[in-house]
């Protein structure tokens, strides 16, 4: 960063000295005093945090008519009444002004035909970085000074995978699933990670914490262990798949289950960060939003960069759909992409307060759901932190929100098993949405559809088996029927009588050879 701030100060002081000597002469200066203070050292903070900030800030307002494609990378509230910018080494999760969430936002990224000919050229590469699924997008998303504080597990790195069967229970010629599941931690929440935990390192901070309905703590435990930091999650006790606790346990994370809910245990841990001195990694941190947008980068150098009409997702505390969003619009305005595919959010009916909000009149307040129900435990959540964001996002891409049953989820979810694909009961709400939004004609057949697959099938084994055996049952008691199940067949161990059912059940197969 050092270096970035001299060289900015040459280029200031060559342009500046051509064209208006004494306003150069006056930014060189401020400029050396911003060094001097520390603002813009890759390290946490400056010495004198609030003298330095407001170097910054007069630093920005006289550079800027020199400055364009210069600016460091800033944190900006997103509120449009507000707009109020902060270094991006403020450890803050809110604007402090306002309230809203915080954006990373940076200078105009390089041509796009240089961009798409270095990340192709980086596949063949054995660094660690470039084998990266999201590092390897990294002109994308700098908010580093270097990268000596990135651990990488090679996340992202991810198929698209056709699917015709989904396709034609969805209503569509043809679908094409992203599977996130085949990440390391087996869930698209490493591509977040590996930034948060990055930005942990660069700041110094030895204790990162999260709220989780699973995955996110799997995937934090990981990452924060391989960097040598200590992991704390808070879960809610009961409620989360046995596949992402015995992950956060066996990667050394401390492990506390709070009698709450997930909205009740982040505004706990939203006080308890600050008294402890730990960062907290859920996805109203920005650097997390930042690592996620790369699923969409990736996803469109997979398809030549050609859009598609439409990006499926389930959402819950709608994270995801705020940096695909982002991601997104970023590649519309760098010029990678023509034109913004439509992004369609599928909710678990009994969790659905974006649904709701998205229906209704006015959508400037999301009334939360107070006791969100949903078999789908990774998106059962009431209050969804993003939701600003992720409003903006589907406003600005034409897009729907949809929410759909616990019984369609489970058939959605049989039938991506079928495929030979398989996913956990969240990510299965992208198929079933699909049916929906097809049969209700929002969404034509011949439309170019990517769902996206948020999570492993192993993520929760209880669930499938319980589908399969005919025991699954809603949160409100009800049965939920296996119109595509596939129950275990209990035999005695003799041959006759197992050819006898095989014959009976698969139909007589005549011998071969
Ligand atoms: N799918 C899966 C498998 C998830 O784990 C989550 C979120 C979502 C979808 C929803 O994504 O929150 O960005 O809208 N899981 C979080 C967690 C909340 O704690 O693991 P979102």
């Amino acid at each position: 960063m050092i270096v970035v701030v001299a060289l900015h100060l040459i280029q200031v002081f060559l342009y500046g000295a051509y064209k208006k000597p004494r306003e150069a002469t006056w930014m060189v200066g401020v400029g050396l005093l911003l060094l001097t203070l520390g603002y813009g050292s890759s390290e946490a903070a400056s010495p004198f945090p609030i003298v330095s900030r407001a170097c910054a800030s007069v630093f920005r307002l006289l550079s800027g008519p020199y400055n364009k494609g210069f600016m460091p990378a800033e944190l900006a509230c997103i509120e449009e009444r507000c707009r109020a910018r902060f270094p991006i080494t403020d450890i803050i999760y809110n604007c402090p002004k306002c309230g809203g969430l915080l954006d990373a936002v940076y200078p105009d990224p390089p041509p796009a035909a240089d961009l798409r000919a270095l990340w192709l050229g980086r596949r063949t590469s054995n660094a660690p970085l470039d084998q990266s699924g999201v590092w390897r997008f990294r002109e994308f998303l700098p908010f580093l000074p270097n990268y000596d504080s990135v651990v990488t597990l090679r996340e992202g790195n991810t198929p698209l995978l056709d699917a015709p069967q989904a396709a034609r229970y969805g209503g569509l010629d043809r679908l094409t699933f992203k599977h996130q599941g085949f990440n390391p931690t087996g869930s698209f929440k490493d591509n977040g990670m590996t930034c948060g935990i990055a930005q942990a390192l660069r700041l110094g901070k030895r204790r990162v914490a999260c709220v989780s309905t699973g995955n996110t703590s799997a995937s934090m435990a990981a990452y924060a262990s391989a960097a040598g930091l200590q992991p704390i999650i808070f879960i809610p006790h009961g409620n989360i798949a046995y596949g992402k606790l015995a992950q956060a346990l066996e990667y050394g994370a401390r492990t506390l289950q709070v009698e709450a809910n997930f909205d009740q245990i982040l505004a706990l841990v939203r006080r308890l960060a600050e008294r402890l001195d730990i960062y907290l990694l859920n996805s109203m941190n920005p650097f997390r939003i930042e690592g996620q947008k790369t699923i969409m980068v990736e996803m469109m150098e997979q398809r030549d960069w050609r859009p598609p009409d439409w990006v499926v997702l389930p959402g819950g505390n709608l994270g995801n759909t705020s940096a695909f969003g982002k991601a997104l619009r970023e590649m519309k305005a760098a010029g990678l992409i023509g034109r913004l595919p439509r992004l369609a959010v599928v909710q678990a009916e009994g969790s659905a307060p974006f649904y709701d909000l998205w229906r209704a009149a006015d959508r400037s307040r999301l009334n939360p759901v107070v006791h969100p129900q949903t078999l789908a435990t990774a998106i059962k959540i009431g209050d969804p932190v993003s939701w600003p964001k992720a409003l903006r996002e589907v406003e600005a891409s034409h897009g729907v929100v949809e929410k759909v049953t616990e019984q369609e989820i489970a058939d959605a979810k049989a039938i991506v098993g079928r495929c030979g694909i398989g996913c956990e009961p969240a990510s299965a709400a992208t198929l079933a949405g699909i049916r929906k939004l097809t049969a209700a004609g929002s969404i034509p057949a011949d439309a170019d559809v990517v769902a996206v697959l948020t999570g492993n099938v192993l993520k929760d084994p209880d669930y499938i088996y319980r589908y399969h055996t005919g025991d699954l049952k809603s949160p409100s008691g009800a049965r939920i029927e296996p119109n595509y199940g596939n129950r275990p067949i209990m035999v005695p161990n003799d041959e006759a009588q197992i050819a006898a059912i095989l014959d009976s059940q698969l139909g007589n197969t005549p011998k071969q050879g």
